[in-house]
């Protein structure tokens, strides 16, 4: 998942070396570039995607921080932009194949070279980030490309991450207390953080140019998935005929029909990830088996400061 050295070029080792960094959650070592907390190989990715990705005025950029629901939205959206060309039906990718690698992922992809090309993807391009929305390259802000940016309760985007990276490293975890986490999640310090600027960038972002970027959280996707699957639709330019069905879609891209394919319970990414990792529980206020009253307390004032006045709640 993470570079080594070996990969990085002298102009981000420089970079780095300038950059605040600390031991952090998951990683030995975390660096703070334009206030996100990235692993070294990030930095360089984000570093190539500024300088390097053009986007189109056609283009369709999924934005969450992790663990949000990115792995649905991708599902989701591949699906829908894509449902003239794979109806949902026996051949459809998403029987086959999980749906990251469908959708790239750019400053991950950047990460080893700044000579990614997305050229062969079927237009409209979509492809997916995590980075906060002052991070993004130019061209994304100043085309008229879409933003679907996909948010999600922090306790459920914390508890999902803790059992991410227990299942990614165990070794490496088994020790590491809770309540450590949880204090770092509350200060942004781990990899993608600080969480509440970045939905409250996109929320904003969303309320100045609803044109532009479409805010969706995971709970009202969840509760009624086939209004905000014909929202997002309708948003990317997609929309659904009266007569057209939504729910076969909504059926492929279930947490229970993502969940129990071969794919996603055997596969493995390309950077070794385990497809299932990305398929533990899928629900609302899943929280409650992992974290105590009072850690989730201190979660829960997080927010009420973070949040309060902005018109967002969780
Ligand atoms: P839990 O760990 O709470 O189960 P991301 O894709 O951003 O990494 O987020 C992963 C979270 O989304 C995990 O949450 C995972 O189970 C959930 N998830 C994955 N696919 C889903 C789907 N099709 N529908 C709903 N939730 C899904």
């Amino acid at each position: 998942v993470y570079l080594t050295d070996e990969y990085l070029t002298q102009e981000t080792r420089d970079l780095l070396s300038s950059l605040p960094s600390e031991k952090g959650w998951l990683v030995s070592k975390m660096y703070q570039f334009e206030g996100s907390w990235l692993t070294q190989g990030l930095v360089q990715g984000i570093v190539n995607c500024q300088k390097h990705f053009e986007a189109n005025d056609s283009d369709i950029i999924l934005a969450t921080i992790p663990k949000s629901g990115t792995t649905w939205l991708k599902a989701l959206l591949f699906a829908l932009i894509h449902r003239d060309k794979f109806p949902v039906s026996s051949n459809h990718p998403l029987l086959a194949t999980n749906p990251h690698p469908l959708v790239p992922y750019l400053e991950g992809d950047y990460r080893v070279s700044p000579d990614v090309s997305f050229s062969e993807l079927p237009s409209p391009r979509l492809m997916q980030t995590h980075l906060p929305h002052h991070s993004l390259p130019v061209s994304i802000k100043s085309s008229s490309c879409k933003i679907v940016y996909c948010c999600r309760n922090p306790k459920d985007v914390f508890v999902s991450l803790w059992h991410f990276g227990r299942k990614l490293s165990p070794e490496e975890t088994a020790d590491y207390p809770i309540e450590t986490a949880v204090d770092a999640f509350c200060k942004g310090k781990f990899i993608g953080g600080p969480f509440w600027d970045h939905v409250l960038e996109y929320w904003y972002e969303s309320r100045k140019n609803p044109n532009k970027v479409l805010f969706v959280t995971y709970e009202e996707l969840k509760k009624q998935t086939e209004v905000e699957v014909k929202r997002i639709a309708e948003f990317i330019g997609c929309g659904f005929a009266a007569e057209e069905e939504v729910s076969e879609i909504v059926k492929l891209c279930s947490f229970e029909s993502l969940s129990k394919l071969e794919v996603n319970r055997q596969g493995k990414l390309p950077n070794g990830i385990q497809t299932n990792a990305f398929f533990r529980k899928g629900e609302i206020g899943g929280w409650r088996d992992t974290l105590s009253e009072s850690l989730a307390e201190v979660i829960d004032r997080t927010n009420e400061d973070k949040f309060g006045g902005s018109g967002l709640t969780f």
